[in-house]
């Protein structure tokens, strides 16, 4: 079984202990469909997809688990961390790079390394274009802007 399979079945299992189901719900679908546009946007700029992937269905873990997005990235990070250790399946290098892309995910001002990048605009795609008759919010309208230019969507 490949690696981003085997940590969606962890994911899964984190995600059952939420008791809301319209915030389970929302939390498959915004981790699951941020994980499609990391795989898309990172085959775009030649960056490592499964990593992106495999960051993406991490990286608001904490927050749904929790109920809170306070420091969600920073703490996001370290139950990433901690999961991907488990897991075994990373390198120290890939355990690494998928953690600070998580704790630098919420830094949609700021220009990061590769595959920080990959992820906050995976974010931001799914946020804008999960559902495009809703307008997009104020501070995601440059990366929204700037990934319809990329992708030739004009
Ligand atoms: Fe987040
Ligand atoms: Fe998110």
């Amino acid at each position: 079984m490949g690696r981003l399979k085997e940590l969606r079945k962890i994911v899964d299992q984190e995600l059952l202990t939420v008791a809301d189901t319209d915030t389970r719900k929302g939390a498959y679908v915004h981790l699951y469909g941020v994980s499609l546009s990391a795989t898309l946007i990172a085959e775009k700029r030649g960056e490592n997809s499964e990593l992106a992937a495999m960051a993406a269905m991490l990286h608001d873990l904490y927050a749904y688990k929790s109920g809170s997005y306070e420091d969600h990235a920073n703490k996001g990070a370290e139950l990433a961390s901690a999961i991907l250790k488990n897991l075994g399946l990373t390198t120290d290098a890939e355990t690494e790079a998928i953690c600070t892309a998580i704790r630098r995910h919420d830094d949609k001002d700021r220009i990061d390394g590769a595959l920080d990048e990959v992820l906050k605009d995976a974010d931001v795609m799914h946020h804008t274009m999960n559902d495009l008759s809703k307008a997009v919010k104020e501070k995601e309208a440059a990366r929204y802007s700037a990934l319809r230019q990329e992708f030739g969507l004009g």
